[in-house]
């Protein structure tokens, strides 16, 4: 059943309002006017099958109710934006492949490499992150620790197969799909399990600020195509934790359409040879 408030003006502004509050909270995920349509779609199909009538119904569901997590989980599984695809924003990665690597490695000596992709949705990120290592040869798999984390239980499950059709490999040719992957079922691609085996999948949201404390640090963090979909004061809250989270000399690889300007000056912006990053530089 669709509510039958929303059939004449949808989402009241407070209600509308009340609705963004309580995922922002959350989430940190921004949602402005212009999302209505977009939020009253999803909701509403989410509702239907809930039985719930109303918006203030639903609401009072996702605050107080014993299943709360769960339809969380649920809700954030259809407002998240989740695209991504095998080697995405391919000119960092050659970054990260032949001038961070090399470094990091360098001064790590006998210490463990540790990545963070952040906000990994599928997997198509860190699976490209250890392909890279992988091909690199320049250190050891007992030494290697990815993990990937995101808030959407459904695309982390999805990663945790890692089973991807043509969509995933656009910016790939034949070659690395034949060398990294294994034919599934109609026109799918199973990764291979000496890739699939580095990577850690875990659900985390950005705003869990406990359970920061429980990552340790990392050499390299991507958080790419993540924090877009936050407002000002939620990047900057997440942008510090991943300052603590990283090593001095440890680098933050952001999307192409991301910066830390307004953000941060604690970041130093190095142009290496194949690209401009952000690293972390106390000393
Ligand atoms: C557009 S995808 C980016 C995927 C990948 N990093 C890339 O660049 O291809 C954004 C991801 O961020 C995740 N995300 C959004 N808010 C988050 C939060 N508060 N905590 C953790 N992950 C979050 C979404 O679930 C989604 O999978």
């Amino acid at each position: 059943m669709l509510f039958d408030d929303f059939e004449k003006s949808k989402f009241s502004d407070e209600l509308f309002k009340q609705l963004t509050q309580i995922i922002y909270d959350r989430t940190g995920l921004f949602f402005n006017e212009n999302s209505k349509f977009y939020l009253e779609k999803r909701i509403e199909i989410r509702t239907a099958s809930l039985n719930i009538n109303s918006l203030e119904e639903y609401l009072n569901y996702l605050r107080y109710d014993s299943d709360a997590d769960k339809e969380w989980d649920i809700l954030i599984s259809l407002i998240t934006t989740n695209e991504t695809y095998f080697m995405r924003e391919e000119r960092q990665l050659t970054c990260f492949k032949s001038d961070i690597l090399p470094e990091i490695v360098k001064k790590n000596g006998e210490k463990k490499l540790r990545i963070w992709s952040a906000g990994c949705s599928s997997g198509e990120e860190p699976y490209s992150i250890a392909i890279l290592i992988k091909e690199s040869k320049m250190i050891g798999d007992d030494r290697i620790e990815i993990l990937a984390t995101d808030i959407n239980s459904r695309v982390l499950n999805k990663a945790k197969e890692g089973i991807y059709s043509e969509s995933s490999f656009r910016n790939v040719d034949d070659t690395f799909k034949a060398k990294w992957f294994l034919p599934y079922e109609s026109n799918k691609w199973k990764i291979r399990d000496e890739i699939k085996n580095k990577v850690t999948f875990q659900k985390f949201n950005l705003f869990d600020t406990d359970r920061y404390a429980l990552l340790g640090t990392f050499d390299v963090i991507f958080c790419r195509n993540v924090i877009i979909y936050f407002d000002l004061e939620a990047k900057i809250k997440v942008v510090e934790r991943f300052f603590d989270k990283l090593i001095d000399g440890g680098y933050l690889l952001l999307g192409h359409s991301e910066s830390l300007i307004s953000i941060t000056e604690k970041f130093k912006l190095v142009h290496l040879p194949n690209d401009l990053v952000y690293k972390k530089e106390t000393k």
